[in-house]
């Protein structure tokens, strides 16, 4: 079955989402297939793989709104990406912060128990910008996690105040979480970059993956035209491909059809 990794950071604006359809366009690219569950009501990852969630379209609001095991098959739709599905979100999905039921944090995971997910070398749940219910759930459903961070200090605070999160959720609901690797994004050469960089990696060692996604317009202006990283044509999109092929790479990530190497389109 394929790893359920939930990538996330309390900050917004970090990159979690370029990561969850980076990371899917280089899986789909490498041969693979990989479904992105959308947890954030603001719906950038559904929106940036060309997916509209009408009003009688299932979608995360379904997995988080009722107890029902093995929902989760009935709401992965296809999208514009090849080797991509997605179980979409919308803005309907921030309702669920509000609710009360005793088991809401064990929903997403039984809505996934017995859901036949040999299709995907990936799942890969796009979190919302903040520690509320919606980011336990995910670590509860999940397999493990990737932090994203900027190299800047309030995004570095993110990264600690989930790896705290992620150690209640261990102790309490999910022994079996494993922290994958912290990523850092949207990375630039300057001197507060680097500074924060070195810091992560002094802190926190090989945790940190060696890939770095520089930040770069071509990722906004792929995003803008719900185009995979590895289709888009033109900028400086080549360098974005190869960071998130190589941080694939570094993922434990196993790709069952994995295309010969030299066929990988980067
Ligand atoms: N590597 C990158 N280079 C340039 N812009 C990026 C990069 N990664 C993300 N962005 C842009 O930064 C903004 C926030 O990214 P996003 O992935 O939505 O963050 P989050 O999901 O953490 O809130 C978006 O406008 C996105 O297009
Ligand atoms: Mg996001």
């Amino acid at each position: 079955m394929p790893r359920k990794i939930a990538i996330g950071n309390q900050k917004g604006g970090v990159g979690k989402t370029a990561l969850a359809t980076g990371l899917a366009s280089a899986i789909a690219s490498a041969g693979g297939r990989a479904l992105i569950v959308d947890l954030d009501p603001q719906g950038n990852a559904t929106a940036g793989v060309g997916v509209t969630i009408g009003p009688d379209d299932l979608s995360a609001y379904d997995l988080m709104s009722q107890t029902a095991k093995g929902r989760a098959a009935d709401c992965i739709r296809p999208t514009g990406w090849a080797g991509v599905d997605i179980i979409g979100s919308d803005i309907g999905l921030a309702n669920i912060e509000s609710d009360g039921a005793p088991d809401l944090t064990w929903r997403l995971d039984i809505a996934f128990e017995d859901v036949d997910l040999s299709l995907y070398d990936a799942v890969l749940f796009d979190c919302p910008p903040s520690l509320g219910k919606l980011m336990f759930s995910a670590l509860t459903a999940a397999d493990s996690v990737i932090a994203v961070t900027e190299p800047t200090i309030d995004s570095v605070k993110g990264v600690t105040e989930l790896e705290k999160t992620v150690e209640i959720v261990k102790r309490r609901q999910n022994p079996n979480l494993v922290f994958d690797k912290i990523v850092i994004s949207k990375r630039r050469q300057t001197g507060e970059h680097v500074f924060r960089e070195d810091e992560l990696r002094a802190t926190y060692g090989s945790l940190v993956a060696r890939t770095m996604i520089p930040e770069l317009a071509a990722r906004q202006d792929a995003h803008s035209s719900r185009t995979p990283i590895h289709q888009f044509k033109g900028g400086n999109a080549l360098a974005l491909r190869i960071a998130y092929s190589d941080l694939l790479a570094e993922l434990p990530i196993k790709l069952s059809n994995q295309i010969e190497a030299g066929e990988v389109i980067r």
